[in-house]
């Protein structure tokens, strides 16, 4: 406990005042594991129970007592009851009357009810104080105590006092807390548990969506094209040749799309001549998934370079260089196929190192350990130039082919000259935020300066 704690109770002179009672309705998972909890924080536990003689086992050094008589004892109660066995409390409702009442339930699936938990609670019992709270944290989280990724328990109610105990409680806990506000909040703290990934649903829609067009757009002009022009099969090639052509146009422009809404962000402050008007909607929620859109697209880079490596050792490779070499053709070395082929080998290998850095700082271990100067360092200025080598290392590769009439195969495109579009983009872009006279403004306006508008 606190040393100041220490020298208010020097030992053996006064005796420590008597730990606070608190009140538990609920002895299944998590009725147990916080009555547990609270135990091993220095409070007396008495729990609520239809059956007090035959509950079921309760942690040590908790009583066990009617609902009746648990409550009256306690000024704080925790309701940790299923919402459809919550009847029962209406009769108690004289009980409960000016008690805090801790709703920590949760439900199955959204919009079960017309409304939260914790608002039928409060309409069952008028006169207590209902705080919604804890109800983000597992059963296995409330016992085994605050862990870095797990130390955030949110409330909200509509007494001031009443949230105070709570947080007081939580606080001793080991828990930090965030007052969401009244208990209209309710529906919202109870929809947390309910989602599934939030920040990578966008992402992952993306990712697929991207991968499904990508995949129908080179197996038309490849595979369909090759069939309908000269009666050929050759769909063998869609497990390796296709593949290594989605994943990384897939990757390039999703890792473009990490640093496009920066970019556009910048071309706001400038256009608006100040930094303190809110960016639109869908630009902070963009800005908010960009870690996930870069991992999503380090995993396609992944994917790439290992379709990459195993090349040579293709059944389909290896009889092309056999068939090559019966014909012996011998030919000159052509220093710029070599010279361009190593090029962009070596852009590629140089974006891929890169591009697992940024991966790697972006994880919230390694992040943690870093200043926001090391962070923003490699997150932006690496991450510019991670993009600029994976653009680099697409353009050697294409090399001349866009002039080359055959390979706009059906009057399309290849595939990876629509992967550079948006990298192109924001590399110019970025370009032009960093001439001398526009970087300055935008820096005067990042350090709060305001441009006036003439009256
Ligand atoms: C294409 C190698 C990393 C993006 C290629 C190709 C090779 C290659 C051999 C030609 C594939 C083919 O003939 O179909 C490598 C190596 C890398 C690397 C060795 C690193 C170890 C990257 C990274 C990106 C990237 C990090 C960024 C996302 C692309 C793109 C293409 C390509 C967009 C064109 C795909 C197409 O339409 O054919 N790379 N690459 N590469 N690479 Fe990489």
């Amino acid at each position: 406990e606190k040393p100041e704690s220490m020298s208010l109770y020097p030992l053996g002179t006064a005796a420590a005042p008597e730990p606070e009672l608190l009140c538990i309705f609920g002895t299944g998972d998590l009725g147990r594991s916080l009555g547990q909890r609270l135990l091993q924080s220095g409070y007396k536990v008495v729990y609520g129970s239809r059956r007090p003689h035959s509950c079921g086992p309760v942690p040590q050094g908790a009583q066990v007592m009617s609902h009746t008589a648990a409550a009256q004892s306690a000024s704080v109660v925790f309701i940790c009851i299923q919402r459809e066995h919550y009847g029962f409390l209406e009769q108690l409702a004289p009980q409960l009357k000016r008690k805090v009442l801790v709703d920590v339930s949760n439900n199955l699936r959204k919009n079960l009810y017309p409304e939260a938990n914790a608002e039928y609670l409060q309409r069952l019992t008028p006169e207590a104080y209902v705080v919604k709270a804890f109800n983000t944290l597992s059963a296995w989280a409330l016992q085994n105590g605050p862990s870095d990724s797990n130390r955030q328990v949110y409330l909200c109610g509509n007494s001031t006092e009443a949230k105070e105990a709570v947080t007081e409680i939580a606080t001793r806990l080991g828990f930090s807390v965030q007052d969401r506000g009244s208990l209209s909040a309710a529906r919202e703290l109870e929809d947390f548990p309910l989602q599934l990934f939030p920040l990578w649903r966008l992402p992952l829609r993306l990712a697929f969506g991207l991968t499904a067009f990508f995949f129908f757009y080179l197996l038309t002009r490849d595979v369909i094209y090759t069939y309908a022009t000269q009666k050929k099969d050759i769909s063998f090639r869609i497990m390796v040749s296709l593949a290594n052509k989605v994943f990384p146009i897939v990757s390039l422009i999703m890792l473009a799309l990490c640093y496009l809404p920066g970019v556009i962000a910048a071309v706001f402050q400038l256009y608006r001549g100040t930094k303190y008007r809110r960016f639109p909607d869908w630009l902070d929620r963009w800005m908010l998934c960009r870690k996930q859109l870069g991992l999503l697209a380090l995993a396609f880079a992944f994917l790439h370079v290992l379709y990459t490596l195993i090349i040579p050792i293709r059944y389909y490779v290896r009889y092309k260089i056999a068939a090559s070499t019966i014909e012996n053709q011998t030919s000159e070395l052509d220093t710029t196929i070599a010279w361009r082929s190593d090029s962009y080998y070596s852009m590629g290998i140089l974006g891929f190192g890169l591009y697992v850095l940024l991966g790697i700082t972006s994880l919230p271990s390694v992040s943690n350990a870093l200043s926001w100067r090391e962070f923003s360092f490699i997150q932006s200025k690496l991450g510019y130039l991670t993009l600029f080598f994976c653009t680099f290392h697409t353009y050697l590769y294409g090399w001349d082919m866009f002039l080359r009439s055959s390979y706009y195969k059906w009057y399309t495109p290849p595939g990876y000259m629509l992967s550079l579009l948006v990298p192109s983009v924001v590399l110019v872009l970025k370009l032009l935020l960093l001439l001398p006279c526009v970087d300055r403004s935008l820096t005067r306006i990042r350090q709060g300066w305001e441009r006036t508008e003439p009256q």
